[in-house]
């Protein structure tokens, strides 16, 4: 479970967000000149600047975001501090291969390194309009990409108390799902919920005085659910995964793909439920010998790093490198 808690701490930094675990991610998927990457969720541009720096003019970069902002953001800090234009598309990573078969001329883009860090930016979540956070007031939005999808306010408006509890358990495992979802319809019957200190203070009233021995933010587990259905997360890291898989099989039986052979792939989570689908699909690949791990356990931050960046606290990275492997997950080629 991701302590969201975290995420309302200001790491902002010059470009409004801290990418994590940088260092391992550089050392771990080893990106090279001359390769081409991909960042999935370019953000503020913290990881894509390292990736296009490491493979240089003389190799490619594409980075996806389906928040225009920071997709314009990170593609402008790209092209200033490594020198060269990445190609930028707003897309969702649901659809990575589709994304970057428009791009680079035919057949398209083909990756060495890929690279995604989930969830949302330190800017989203810090700007009240966008709805992310319950310690400023604001409408209750929560779509990373504000153009299109469903409010965290039409869910509210729409969802039958069951569905909404299902929600908060599942998504957020909070242990008042129950109380909060029957408090939500009751209130959506007399008023309509469109503020997000207006849900602040209806969990914390469905928490009573449960709410003094709660460490986090009664709304915190509310909150980081909603959040996660209004996307779809789970739902678009699981097609990501299956990309990767097809990628996977496709390049053992020596067909082109979106990656390219023995291309690395990494995922840097911050929740249990996307930790766990990256570690099972991960897995069925290097049992079925179409990859490697190139992490044995999860990657977590340094304490140095967590001392300077509380959000890194949560953070799982897990990578794998394309190719034959043994029974064991071992690569059967000198890398
Ligand atoms: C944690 S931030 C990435 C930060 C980035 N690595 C950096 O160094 O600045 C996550 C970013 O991914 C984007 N995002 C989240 N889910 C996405 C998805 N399914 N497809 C594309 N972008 C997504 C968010 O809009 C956000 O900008």
């Amino acid at each position: 479970m991701r302590d969201e808690d975290e995420a309302i701490t200001d790491d902002r930094g010059p470009h409004g967000h801290a990418p994590v675990l940088l260092r391992e991610v550089l050392e771990i998927l080893r990106p090279a000149a001359g390769e081409s990457a991909v960042d999935c969720t370019a953000g503020r541009g913290g990881h894509a600047v390292a990736l296009a720096t490491a493979v240089g003019p003389t190799g490619r970069l594409a980075i996806l975001d389906v928040d225009q902002g920071n997709l314009a953001y990170a593609s402008a800090r790209v092209s200033e501090e490594a020198g060269f234009a990445p190609y930028a598309v707003h897309a969702n990573f649901a659809g990575v291969a589709r994304a970057l078969k428009g791009i680079g001329g035919t057949p398209g883009f083909s990756a060495d390194v890929v690279l995604a860090d989930l969830g949302f930016s330190s800017t989203q979540m810090f700007d009240p309009a966008r709805g992310f956070s319950f310690a400023q007031d604001g409408p209750l939005d929560m779509r990373l990409d504000p153009t299109s999808g469903t409010t965290a306010a039409m869910l509210l408006r729409s969802l039958p108390e069951r569905e909404l509890a299902d929600i908060l358990f599942k998504l957020g495992e909070e242990p008042l799902a129950r109380v909060i979802a029957r408090k939500i319809v009751a209130v959506r019957g007399r008023e309509p919920m469109e503020s997000t200190a207006q849900l602040a203070r209806l969990v914390r009233e469905a928490y009573g005085p449960r709410a003094r021995r709660s460490r986090l933010h009664p709304a915190t587990r509310t909150f980081m659910a909603l959040r996660i259905a209004v996307n779809d997360e789970l739902g678009a890291l699981r097609s990501l995964l299956e990309a990767v898989q097809s990628a996977a099989h496709s390049v053992a039986d020596g067909a082109t793909s979106w990656l390219r052979a023995h291309a690395r792939v990494g995922i840097i989570t911050f929740h249990s439920l996307e930790d766990r689908l990256v570690k099972h699909s991960f897995a069925e690949l290097v049992r079925a010998r179409v990859a490697a791990p190139l992490t044995r356990k999860p990657v977590v931050a340094s304490d140095g790093e967590i001392a300077a960046n509380p959000k890194a606290r949560s953070a799982k990275f897990r990578a794998i490198e394309l190719g034959h492997s043994d029974r064991h997950g071992r690569r059967s080629y000198d890398p």
